[in-house]
């Protein structure tokens, strides 16, 4: 039995005690003259007001908490949650009510199922192989809904997974809110439901927008951050595992109203903890995205027994996206319009052989635009994408190398050098 429902009971239990003592005095055989009924009734209504005010206030104190964390959804006045500083939304402070205690990891499972049965579905946002992606409303706040297709669920099994067992809060990591499987019509839907980012993925941003310099080294760093705390392993009790994505491109990536990024879908990432000596390569049969498969996972000479190889190809794919964000960027008036890597070496949906051909025998890389050249950030972040792309995997650059040298630009921003510091 619930808390709550013990103090029902006892609170019943008592008032029924008082009622039956009250009844007994009008019953009584005990002669009038040793009844004293004033006294009784008396004693009855005093000790009724007590037990009703201590009760009374005990309810009072438990409720006031659940209260703030889980309205009634069908309560048409409820408060709209507040979203602290333009950022990152906390509905309701939910995550601070359950999160700060235990593994630290999520909300508990029954927690997770209740709120995303409590999301009204608004509008699709997105559609693919993957399944649709939805805009819903929990509690009059925007959540996203990623409804997984059926022939993909060992990518909604391994998010989960990670999200619920890995501390990965992190304002460059799309936030995670709940995940729920349900049976419709003898089929099954897979919902996650994360953080919804109205300015929506990388890949859609840029098709319609240009950036100055600053904004490009932002949204740059923004990612070679988020990019950091997946790849690093934490030893400590709120600590995490080492996580390589395997699946990053402009797609996966979404836009803040802050200027920054974050990446999302963890349905490819591999773990490793080299405290615990483990690499947990999953269970998916899905493969990265052709087009920014990096040379060795081409041509099939990775070493996928060692952790390292899987950041590596992180990194081959962090400088293509790089490159989709530079050509965007706007330098003497000059800027080129959207095109996904290898646009001109490559069909639409390339095969295998096709970009084996490009990136592994050929060893092309993305052309890069004179105009780059000729802006501090820019040449920067050119050199870093060039060292991307280094045939021999070893050789590329560390998140952490990327995250610090950009950093260098940034002199105004929250990734300032003493953050940087800290986070070391
Ligand atoms: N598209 C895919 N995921 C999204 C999200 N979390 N917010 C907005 N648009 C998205």
């Amino acid at each position: 039995m619930g808390r709550s429902a013990r103090f029902m009971a006892v609170l019943v239990g008592l008032l029924l005690l008082v009622s039956a003592c009250l009844a007994d005095g009008e019953t009584t055989t005990v002669p009038p003259q040793q009844a004293h009924p004033e006294l009784w009734i008396t004693v009855a209504l005093l000790l009724l007001f007590m037990v009703a005010g201590v009760c009374g206030l005990l309810l009072f104190l438990r409720f006031r908490r659940a209260h703030t964390c889980l309205k009634n959804v069908d309560d048409h006045n409820v408060t709209m949650l507040k979203v602290p500083n333009g950022d990152d939304p906390t509905y309701g402070g939910i995550f601070d009510e359950f999160c700060t205690s235990g593994s630290g990891t999520g909300l508990p499972y029954l927690v997770q199922r209740t709120m995303a049965r409590q999301i009204s579905l608004v509008e699709c946002v997105g559609k693919g192989r993957y399944g649709e992606v939805w805009r819903g409303t929990w509690m009059g706040e925007s959540v996203a809904v990623k409804i997984f297709s059926s022939r993909d669920e060992q990518s909604w099994f391994r998010e989960t997974e990670i999200y619920n067992t890995v501390q990965l809060r992190h304002d460059n990591i799309l936030g995670f809110i709940a995940s729920d499987m349900t049976s419709k019509n003898s089929s099954t839907q897979l919902w996650l439901v994360t953080h919804f980012h109205e300015m929506g993925s990388l890949y859609d941003f840029l098709q319609y927008s240009s950036l100055e310099p600053e904004s490009c080294l932002k949204m740059c760093l923004s990612m070679a951050c988020g990019l950091v705390h997946l790849h690093t392993e934490i030893v400590s009790s709120q600590g995490k595992p080492a996580i390589a994505h395997r699946d990053l491109k402009s797609r996966n990536i979404l836009v803040k109203r802050n200027g920054q990024c974050c990446i999302a879908d963890l349905g490819l990432a591999v773990i490793h903890s080299q405290f615990n000596d483990f690499l947990d390569v999953g269970h998916n049969p899905r493969v990265g995205t052709k087009r920014y498969m990096a040379p060795e996972v081409l041509d099939e000479s990775i070493r996928m027994d060692v952790f390292e190889s899987y950041k590596q190809t992180d990194i081959w794919a962090l400088g293509l996206v790089f490159w989709e964000i530079s050509r965007r960027t706007i330098i003497n008036g000059i800027v080129e319009e959207y095109r996904p890597p290898f646009f001109d070496l490559v069909p639409s949906d390339p095969s295998y052989e096709e970009m084996k051909k490009v990136v592994c025998v050929d060893q092309q890389r993305p052309r890069l635009h004179n105009r780059l050249h000729s802006h501090p950030i820019m040449s920067s972040i050119v050199k870093i994408m060039k060292e991307c792309w280094f045939q021999n995997p070893p050789a590329r650059l560390t998140a952490l190398r990327v995250k610090k040298t950009l950093s260098k630009h940034d002199h105004d921003s929250d990734f300032s050098i003493n953050k940087l510091k800290q986070d070391i």
